[in-house]
């Protein structure tokens, strides 16, 4: 089932969504060459903590985190832990609170220092695509021309999208109805209503669409090739005429400015 959500609910969400953005702001802050992911992890966790939110993933299906750190060929679902970024990672960083009982999700990928040219393509390209699905997030359309638009707007580049992972509606749950998956054909899906309020979340690959999931520890999902992977997220409500964007990326691209280590496509 969708749940539709009231004004006041989307304001909810839209207000866990700014903490969020401030959460992901403070990381950029401190994200270079030398830190252990789990330090990353313990200042999220403290930060949601002190702002009176609670981490949405920890725990949820057992994951044991505040935050996915998913660096290179790992597409999400990075557990934290005693990796050191170094210069020439991607990044990607992945959250979610709950606060006043609406969940917020969203996840950013940067570059650590130099990266190769077409790394840096792949970033650009999954941010774009991530605006494309957000463009056609509105009533009347079907959750199929998110996907649809995701999907042509990578394979343009010779790049490939996850399929065994999707967005998904968010609010009093992180994870609810409809699946978003970040392929699609027009025309064909749940179709969007005004108060849907949905995660959308392209994840793409630079080689094969391929992943393998982490046997070990039940949580990282790889490419299957090893070649890097690119994730951005934002949590968005659907209006009269288009969706309405809840979270937000400025807090990151401020930090980004006074971080030297750090960069990603505008
Ligand atoms: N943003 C991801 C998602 O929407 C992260 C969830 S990871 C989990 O699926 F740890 F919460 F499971
Ligand atoms: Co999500």
């Amino acid at each position: 089932m969708i749940i539709i959500k009231t004004d006041e609910e989307i304001d909810l969400i839209r207000k866990s969504n700014l903490l969020l953005g401030q959460l992901h702001g403070e990381l950029a802050k401190v994200l270079k060459p030398g830190i252990k992911t789990i330090d990353l992890d313990k200042l999220a966790y403290e930060f949601i903590m002190d702002h009176g939110g609670k981490p949405s993933f920890l725990n949820y299906r057992g994951y044991p985190n505040t935050l996915c750190i998913s660096v290179n060929d790992v597409v999400v679902h990075g557990i934290p832990g005693d990796y050191v970024i170094k210069e020439g990672d991607i990044v990607s960083i992945d959250s979610g609170i709950e606060l006043n009982g609406y969940h917020s999700d969203s996840a950013f990928t940067y570059a650590v220092g130099e990266i190769d040219q077409e790394v840096w393509t792949l970033l650009k390209v999954t941010k774009e695509a991530l605006y494309k699905g957000i463009d056609q997030a509105k009533p009347g359309n079907r959750v199929g021309d998110i996907g649809f638009a995701i999907e042509s707007h990578v394979k343009k580049f010779g790049f490939s999208v996850v399929r065994e992972l999707t967005g998904h509606g968010v609010g009093k749950y992180l994870h609810e109805e409809p699946a978003v998956p970040n392929y699609g054909i027009r025309g064909y899906g749940k179709r969007l209503k005004k108060g849907m309020t949905l995660a959308i979340e392209p994840m793409v690959n630079m080689g094969t669409h391929k992943v393998v999931f982490d046997q070990k520890d039940g949580w990282t999902v790889r490419t299957a090739d090893g070649k890097p992977s690119a994730h951005y997220e934002l949590s968005i409500a659907i209006g009269e005429k288009h969706a309405d964007i809840l979270s937000t990326f400025d807090y990151i691209y401020s930090a980004i400015k006074d971080n030297p280590n750090l960069s990603a496509p505008e």
